[in-house]
């Protein structure tokens, strides 16, 4: 199996010192910075926006995988081009025209991800795997860190790995919600890319044992 990539969530880290998170990141050996922008709107509760991806930037060389629950995304994806984020996911839910927002955060010379919330199925992608170099699965209700994984969510990762050798496409798939050492394992064998974790990363005495054991 190709080597898993780590996503911590600074959703989960002390909001009053990102920079030290970002620190953390890097010294466990995990190579992404997941970043949660949430508007209050489209999950109920409410996080940061660009500005803090602009000020973490100089701080790690980390990949920012920034990952929009956000209404209307295609209205601020240029502001987080700007800031810093390297791959930009939106949700599938949060917009009409995919499509277009897709090929327009590539346009802006990033990767473009999008993610499905645990009620959607993968069928909803069909139009738009050609155009993603990420599919972010939510593997729980998005809006809050620390919840439990919905394990059949898991099931919508063999399907994108399945599509994605019949169609010989090139996206990541990375599963996002309730990672841990334990559910890790299942989210592994189903083929995952990227495993974003949060509580269980910030909560973790040792990180880099931590990163190892989620790498498998
Ligand atoms: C939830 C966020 C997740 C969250 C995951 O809406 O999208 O990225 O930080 O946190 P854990 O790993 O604690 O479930
Ligand atoms: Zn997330």
């Amino acid at each position: 199996m190709a080597n898993v990539i780590i996503a911590p969530s600074v959703l989960s880290a002390d909001f009053s010192h990102f920079s030290a998170a970002a620190a953390e990141i890097d010294a466990s050996g995990a190579e992404w910075v997941h970043l949660d922008v949430m508007d209050g709107r489209f999950v109920p509760n409410i996080t940061f926006g660009p500005k803090l991806l602009e000020d973490l930037r100089p701080k790690t060389g980390a990949v920012f995988d920034a990952h929009l629950m956000i209404n209307n995304p295609e209205a601020f994806i240029p502001q987080f081009a700007r800031a810093g984020a390297d791959y930009i996911t939106f949700h599938l839910e949060a917009a009409v025209h995919s499509h277009r927002i897709l090929s327009s955060i590539r346009e802006l010379g990033k990767k473009a991800g999008i993610g499905i919330v645990p009620s959607t199925p993968v069928s909803a992608l069909d139009e738009l795997l050609a155009l993603a170099d990420l599919v972010l699965v939510m593997t729980v209700n998005p809006g809050f860190g620390g919840q439990k994984i919905i394990p059949s969510c898991l099931d919508k990762v063999r399907s994108l790995v399945r599509i994605r050798s019949e169609r010989e496409l090139g996206f990541l798939i990375s599963v996002d919600g309730g990672i841990n050492e334990e559910t890790a394992v299942a989210a592994r064998q189903a083929g995952v890319d990227v495993l974003v974790t949060g509580a269980s990363f910030f909560n973790a005495s040792d990180k880099v044992k931590l990163v190892r054991s989620l790498k498998g």
